[in-house]
């Protein structure tokens, strides 16, 4: 069976990391097995190793353009130009082009920047808070910055409360920051306009610039939306200011935009999320930027249990007991309990195949699974904690090093 094939080549790469043509093997027979995702996981490791043989660049970056991973289709671009493949690199050029053009409305002609055209293309967002398990708090704190001030706008005008400015949300990966910025834009009925850092970031002089201000412009077109800029941290980059000015022009670049909504008023409400808002540029976190900064913990037992019943709500399951599961998953990320569920219901689907019934989810099935996952959060906390007690502006992480000082989360991470 392929599937055993597959482990047992899994386990062989594991052991053997740098042996190229074992995980090329595994890569191929993933992709026969239509298991693309994983295969393109392997893909990404051999081209990190410069391993991947030039004449399957092509192939490569077609399956990760057919996938949305434009990250991937550009390192098989990168490849290919440094191998010189005349003809795999036009190719490879013309895929990333697309797929820029699909995600941002922004017709990409080379040599001819002027030739942008913008359309409002973006749908209206359709997931809610109700899909967002746990955070009660943080949830309300949304609703009084962002959401309030769009549907009642009398009243803060009434009270002169300023509203705009942007809401910087960090934390530990895998908490639902990006979920609750979509779930926001959901919340009020509004489009999603998501820049993700792969999309901007360009290696060649002026085009990440050129592909911010594309995202900002596509979501002009889209207005009123959320514009949520993920990664943060990555696009301005503190350390930025005492790099080369080439650096420097993308920070400058999103402050301009930023300042733009402020005086515009242009109906777009902006998001952001980091891991590592110390990283930010301080310029970038000033009044009528993103000046509200939320922490997003990892969620606590009851949110938990909250979380877990968002996660099941479509597993058909019987008997499950979400508290005990709960109580046993501290510091698991919201990302690491849908994961709980997904090996679980593996099993379930391994006990379908071998007994041919169609066996509810179990708790048994959930506890198997238990010991394969690990919680996400600790080593973020971990590497966090002196950032934020050495911080220069610490008050603003307050929340976050009160979570640390917690007796509970101490405890945990000694
Ligand atoms: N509170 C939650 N309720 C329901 N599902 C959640 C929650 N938090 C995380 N998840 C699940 O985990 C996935 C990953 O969460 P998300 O991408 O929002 O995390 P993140 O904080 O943005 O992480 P990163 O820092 O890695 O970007 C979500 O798509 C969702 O399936
Ligand atoms: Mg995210």
């Amino acid at each position: 069976m392929s599937n055993d094939r597959i482990s047992a080549l899994r386990k062989a790469v594991e052991a053997n990391p740098d042996d190229v043509l074992l995980r090329l093997v595994l890569a191929e027979t993933l992709v026969a097995a239509g298991e693309t995702e994983p295969a393109l996981d392997q893909y990404v490791v051999l081209l990190d190793q410069q391993a991947l043989p030039e004449d399957q660049l092509v192939a490569v970056g077609e399956l990760a353009a057919a996938n949305g991973r434009l990250a991937l289709l550009r390192s098989c671009l990168e490849a290919a130009r440094q191998a010189g493949i005349v003809e795999g690199t036009g190719r490879l050029q013309q895929l990333v082009d697309e797929m820029i053009s699909t995600r941002t409305g922004v017709k990409v002609k080379i040599g001819q920047p002027d030739g942008e055209e913008f359309v409002s293309d973006a749908p209206k967002e359709t997931t809610t808070f109700d899909q967002v398990g746990g955070m009660d708090e943080i949830k309300r704190i949304i609703h009084r910055m962002v959401i309030l001030p769009l549907s009642r706008p009398e009243l803060y005008q009434k009270y002169g409360r300023r509203s705009g400015g942007g809401v910087m949300l960090y934390g530990p990966p895998g908490c639902g920051k990006t979920l609750l910025a979509r779930a926001t834009a959901g919340e009020c009925g509004l489009p999603f306009v998501n820049v993700r850092i792969e999309d901007v970031m360009d290696p060649y002089l002026g085009v990440s610039e050129r592909n911010l201000h594309a995202a900002f412009e596509r979501a002009r077109a889209n207005s009123p939306c959320v514009l949520f800029l993920d990664e943060l941290d990555a696009l301005a980059f503190a350390r930025h200011k005492h790099g080369g000015s080439e650096a420097r022009r993308l920070v400058d670049v999103l402050l301009q935009e930023l300042d733009a909504i402020g005086s515009e008023n242009e109906g777009l409400l902006v998001l952001a999320a980091t891991n590592a808002p110390w990283d930010v540029d301080e310029a970038m976190l000033r009044p009528g930027r993103f000046d509200r900064v939320i922490f997003v913990p990892p969620p606590d037992e009851p949110a938990r249990v909250d979380i877990l019943s968002v996660v099941l709500k479509d597993v058909p399951s019987a008997g499950l007991d979400l508290k005990s599961l709960a109580a046993t998953t501290a510091m698991f990320s919201g990302a690491d309990l849908r994961a709980l569920v997904e090996r679980g219901v593996d099993h379930v689907i391994d006990e379908a195949l071998a007994t041919g019934g169609e066996p509810p989810l179990s708790m048994q099935h959930l506890e198997r699974a238990l010991p394969g996952v690990k919680p996400s959060t600790l080593d973020w906390l971990h590497r966090v904690r002196s950032y934020i007690e050495f911080a220069n502006q610490s008050e603003r992480y307050d929340d976050a090093a009160a979570y640390l000082r917690s007796k509970d989360v101490r405890r945990r991470l000694s």
